[in-house]
Protein backbone atom coordinates (compact mmCIF):
# COMPACT_ATOMS: atom_id res chain seq x y z
CA UNK A 1 0.00 0.00 0.00
CA UNK A 2 1.73 3.56 -1.15
CA UNK A 3 1.01 6.78 0.85
CA UNK A 4 -1.96 7.86 -1.22
CA UNK A 5 -3.61 4.42 -0.46
CA UNK A 6 -2.66 4.38 3.04
CA UNK A 7 -4.33 8.35 3.50
CA UNK A 8 -7.48 7.11 1.25
CA UNK A 9 -7.59 4.12 3.74
CA UNK A 10 -7.86 6.44 6.60
CA UNK A 11 -9.98 9.38 5.32
CA UNK A 12 -12.44 6.63 4.42
CA UNK A 13 -12.66 5.89 8.31
CA UNK A 14 -12.15 2.20 8.14
CA UNK A 15 -11.22 1.12 11.18
CA UNK A 16 -7.34 1.77 12.18
CA UNK A 17 -5.27 1.31 15.10
CA UNK A 18 -1.87 1.95 16.64
CA UNK A 19 0.08 0.25 19.22
CA UNK A 20 1.90 1.94 21.00
CA UNK A 21 4.89 1.40 23.74
CA UNK A 22 4.62 3.02 27.54
CA UNK A 23 6.71 6.19 26.72
CA UNK A 24 3.96 6.57 23.72
CA UNK A 25 6.60 5.91 20.70
CA UNK A 26 4.82 3.96 18.17
CA UNK A 27 5.16 0.19 17.27
CA UNK A 28 3.00 -0.85 14.39
CA UNK A 29 -0.92 -0.04 12.98
CA UNK A 30 -3.52 -1.94 11.04
CA UNK A 31 -6.06 -0.71 8.81
CA UNK A 32 -9.09 -3.21 8.33
CA UNK A 33 -11.76 -2.61 5.84
CA UNK A 34 -15.33 -4.28 7.41
CA UNK A 35 -18.00 -5.91 4.53
CA UNK A 36 -21.40 -7.74 5.76
CA UNK A 37 -19.42 -11.45 4.78
CA UNK A 38 -15.43 -10.72 5.38
CA UNK A 39 -13.40 -7.78 7.18
CA UNK A 40 -10.54 -7.09 4.79
CA UNK A 41 -6.65 -6.81 6.57
CA UNK A 42 -5.85 -3.90 3.89
CA UNK A 43 -2.30 -3.22 6.39
CA UNK A 44 -0.43 -4.44 9.76
CA UNK A 45 2.84 -2.99 10.14
CA UNK A 46 5.55 -3.09 13.04
CA UNK A 47 8.45 -0.85 12.99
CA UNK A 48 11.50 -2.60 12.08
CA UNK A 49 12.75 -2.82 15.99
CA UNK A 50 9.91 -3.97 17.12
CA UNK A 51 9.49 -7.18 15.02
CA UNK A 52 9.31 -10.88 16.08
CA UNK A 53 8.61 -10.12 19.60
CA UNK A 54 5.01 -10.73 19.56
CA UNK A 55 3.37 -7.26 18.71
CA UNK A 56 2.42 -7.91 14.88
CA UNK A 57 0.65 -10.97 16.49
CA UNK A 58 -0.79 -9.05 19.10
CA UNK A 59 -2.06 -6.47 16.61
CA UNK A 60 -3.59 -8.88 14.60
CA UNK A 61 -4.98 -10.74 17.56
CA UNK A 62 -6.94 -7.23 18.40
CA UNK A 63 -8.12 -6.77 14.41
CA UNK A 64 -9.51 -10.13 14.16
CA UNK A 65 -11.62 -9.50 17.39
CA UNK A 66 -12.97 -6.50 16.03
CA UNK A 67 -13.91 -7.97 13.05
CA UNK A 68 -15.59 -10.92 14.67
CA UNK A 69 -18.27 -7.96 15.63
CA UNK A 70 -19.39 -7.33 12.24
CA UNK A 71 -18.24 -10.18 9.90
CA UNK A 72 -17.05 -14.16 9.77
CA UNK A 73 -13.67 -13.81 8.73
CA UNK A 74 -10.65 -11.47 7.56
CA UNK A 75 -9.04 -12.00 4.47
CA UNK A 76 -6.37 -10.29 3.16
CA UNK A 77 -3.57 -10.34 -0.23
CA UNK A 78 0.05 -9.98 0.45
CA UNK A 79 2.73 -10.21 -1.74
CA UNK A 80 3.81 -13.33 -3.10
CA UNK A 81 7.31 -12.51 -2.40
CA UNK A 82 6.91 -11.66 1.64
CA UNK A 83 8.18 -14.57 2.66
CA UNK A 84 7.72 -13.29 6.24
CA UNK A 85 3.97 -11.81 6.17
CA UNK A 86 3.04 -15.08 4.52
CA UNK A 87 4.54 -17.33 7.63
CA UNK A 88 3.25 -14.58 10.05
CA UNK A 89 -0.29 -15.24 8.87
CA UNK A 90 0.21 -19.07 8.48
CA UNK A 91 0.91 -18.75 11.71
CA UNK A 92 -2.13 -17.28 13.20
CA UNK A 93 -4.10 -19.78 11.02
CA UNK A 94 -4.71 -17.92 7.80
CA UNK A 95 -5.27 -20.15 4.32
CA UNK A 96 -3.98 -19.19 1.31
CA UNK A 97 -7.01 -19.61 -1.11
CA UNK A 98 -5.87 -18.19 -4.36
CA UNK A 99 -3.48 -15.86 -6.15
CA UNK A 100 -4.32 -12.57 -8.14
CA UNK A 101 -1.80 -12.26 -10.90
CA UNK A 102 -0.05 -8.97 -10.92
CA UNK A 103 -1.94 -7.44 -8.07
CA UNK A 104 0.63 -5.27 -7.55
CA UNK A 105 1.97 -2.80 -10.09
CA UNK A 106 4.67 -0.79 -9.21
CA UNK A 107 6.36 1.36 -12.23
CA UNK A 108 7.82 -1.76 -14.87
CA UNK A 109 7.42 -4.69 -11.89
CA UNK A 110 4.10 -7.04 -11.45
CA UNK A 111 3.96 -9.21 -8.95
CA UNK A 112 1.02 -11.93 -8.05
CA UNK A 113 -1.00 -11.79 -4.34
CA UNK A 114 -1.59 -14.59 -2.41
CA UNK A 115 -4.90 -14.20 -1.09
CA UNK A 116 -5.66 -15.52 2.53
CA UNK A 117 -8.57 -15.99 4.53
CA UNK A 118 -9.47 -17.42 8.19
CA UNK A 119 -12.61 -18.23 8.68
CA UNK A 120 -13.85 -17.51 12.52
CA UNK A 121 -16.27 -20.17 12.67
CA UNK A 122 -13.39 -23.07 11.30
CA UNK A 123 -11.44 -21.91 14.34
CA UNK A 124 -13.91 -22.09 16.74
CA UNK A 125 -14.82 -25.70 15.50
CA UNK A 126 -10.75 -26.57 15.50
CA UNK A 127 -10.74 -24.65 19.03
CA UNK A 128 -7.97 -22.30 17.47
C1 LIG B 1 4.58 -9.19 9.12
C2 LIG B 1 4.84 -8.41 10.44
C3 LIG B 1 3.64 -7.49 10.71
C4 LIG B 1 4.98 -9.43 11.59
O1 LIG B 1 5.05 -8.70 12.82
P1 LIG B 1 5.93 -9.24 14.04
O2 LIG B 1 5.65 -8.41 15.24
O3 LIG B 1 7.36 -9.33 13.64
O4 LIG B 1 5.35 -10.72 14.22
P2 LIG B 1 5.37 -11.65 15.53
O5 LIG B 1 6.57 -11.34 16.37
O6 LIG B 1 4.04 -11.58 16.19
O7 LIG B 1 5.59 -13.09 14.87
C5 LIG B 1 4.58 -14.08 14.81
C6 LIG B 1 5.05 -15.20 13.90
O8 LIG B 1 5.20 -14.73 12.55
C7 LIG B 1 6.31 -15.42 11.93
N1 LIG B 1 7.41 -14.47 11.67
C8 LIG B 1 7.48 -13.18 12.08
N2 LIG B 1 8.64 -12.63 11.66
C9 LIG B 1 9.30 -13.60 11.00
C10 LIG B 1 10.57 -13.64 10.35
N3 LIG B 1 11.39 -12.58 10.29
N4 LIG B 1 10.96 -14.80 9.75
C11 LIG B 1 10.15 -15.90 9.78
N5 LIG B 1 8.93 -15.92 10.41
C12 LIG B 1 8.52 -14.78 10.99
C13 LIG B 1 6.77 -16.45 12.94
O9 LIG B 1 6.02 -17.63 12.74
C14 LIG B 1 6.40 -15.78 14.26
O10 LIG B 1 6.25 -16.68 15.33
P3 LIG B 1 7.57 -17.11 16.19
O11 LIG B 1 8.30 -15.85 16.53
O12 LIG B 1 6.98 -17.82 17.39
O13 LIG B 1 8.38 -18.03 15.31
C15 LIG B 1 6.16 -7.60 10.36
O14 LIG B 1 7.19 -8.44 9.92
C16 LIG B 1 6.09 -6.38 9.44
O15 LIG B 1 5.67 -5.28 9.85
N6 LIG B 1 6.52 -6.54 8.17
C17 LIG B 1 6.54 -5.43 7.21
C18 LIG B 1 5.14 -5.04 6.76
C19 LIG B 1 4.42 -6.21 6.12
O16 LIG B 1 4.98 -6.96 5.33
N7 LIG B 1 3.12 -6.36 6.48
C20 LIG B 1 2.28 -7.45 6.00
C21 LIG B 1 1.75 -7.21 4.66
S1 LIG B 1 0.50 -5.96 4.66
Amino acid sequence: MDKKNLNDAISAGYDSWILRDKRNLLIGFSIVMHTPDLSHLLLIAIKKDFQRKGFGSLLLNWCEKKSREKSSGISLEVRSSNDIAISFYKKSNYKCIGIRKNYYRDKNLCEDAFIMEKLFHKCEQNGK
